[in-house]
């Protein structure tokens, strides 16, 4: 039996549990490697609409893209280009995919940076907080009309927001999210306190009701 990162059995087997996927469209963001790209590779083989593979650089979309259809050769890959740590970016990807995309059945929240050095998004949140929830909840917000149609459509609607986060929640601020940290570097929190309120920050957005 396949073990996890914690020596937890893993029964998860993407062959026989992920279920049929005919007709669905989905968009993974952070797809050009890690479990973005091994998400594409395993959505792929069942048989979905489309498959939009997100990623800020779309060079290395592509070269994601080309590897999967070494095995999955007509794997249905749409590439979309999106940089979370810019609203302009994400807008501007949410528009072409709502664009050409008249339904959306899995959005897979899949980007992410862990212990970056401090820095600020483009819109000055702090660089972990604004990738990693900030850019996450806007694209969410701004693709909500898109899935909550297909979710209403009646057909094969059964929609879902895959948020992913970390077991690294547990290094956020004891009190939880510290608001007076999401618009400065928050040098003094350390890498991984910063890591850990964003997916914090992922837990908490999982949980509300859209
Ligand atoms: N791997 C694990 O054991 C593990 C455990 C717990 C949670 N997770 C979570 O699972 C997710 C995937 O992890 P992974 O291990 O597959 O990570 P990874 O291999 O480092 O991949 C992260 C992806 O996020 C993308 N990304 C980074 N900054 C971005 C930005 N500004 N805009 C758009 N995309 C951006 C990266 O693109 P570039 O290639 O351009 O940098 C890359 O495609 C993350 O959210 C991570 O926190 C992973």
């Amino acid at each position: 039996m396949p073990f996890s990162l914690f020596n937890i059995p893993a029964s998860f087997d993407p062959k026989k549990d992920i279920l049929p996927l005919d007709g669905k469209i989905i968009l993974v963001t952070g797809a050009n490697s890690g479990l973005g790209k091994q998400a594409v590779l395993e959505y792929a083989q069942h048989n979905p609409a489309q498959i939009w593979l997100a990623a800020r650089s779309l060079d290395k979309a592509e070269a994601a893209a080309d590897d999967i259809k070494t095995l999955v050769p007509n794997a249905p890959i749409k590439l979309l280009q999106l940089d979370l740590s810019s609203f302009d970016s994400i807008k501007k990807a949410a528009k072409i995919f709502s664009a050409e995309s008249d339904r959306l059945d899995i959005l897979m929240l899949n980007a992410g940076i862990m212990a970056a050095a401090p820095g600020l998004t483009r819109e000055g949140y702090e660089y972990q907080f604004g990738i990693n929830y900030m850019g996450h909840a806007l694209l969410t917000k701004l693709l909500l009309p898109v899935l909550d149609r297909t979710a209403k459509s009646g057909t094969n609607s059964d929609v879902r927001i895959v948020s992913i986060s970390s077991a690294g929640y547990a290094q956020a601020p004891a009190e939880g999210i510290n608001f007076g940290m999401l618009k400065v570097t928050a040098d003094s929190m350390g890498a991984f306190g910063r890591f850990g309120q964003s997916k914090l920050a992922i837990i908490l957005f999982a949980r509300q009701s859209f």
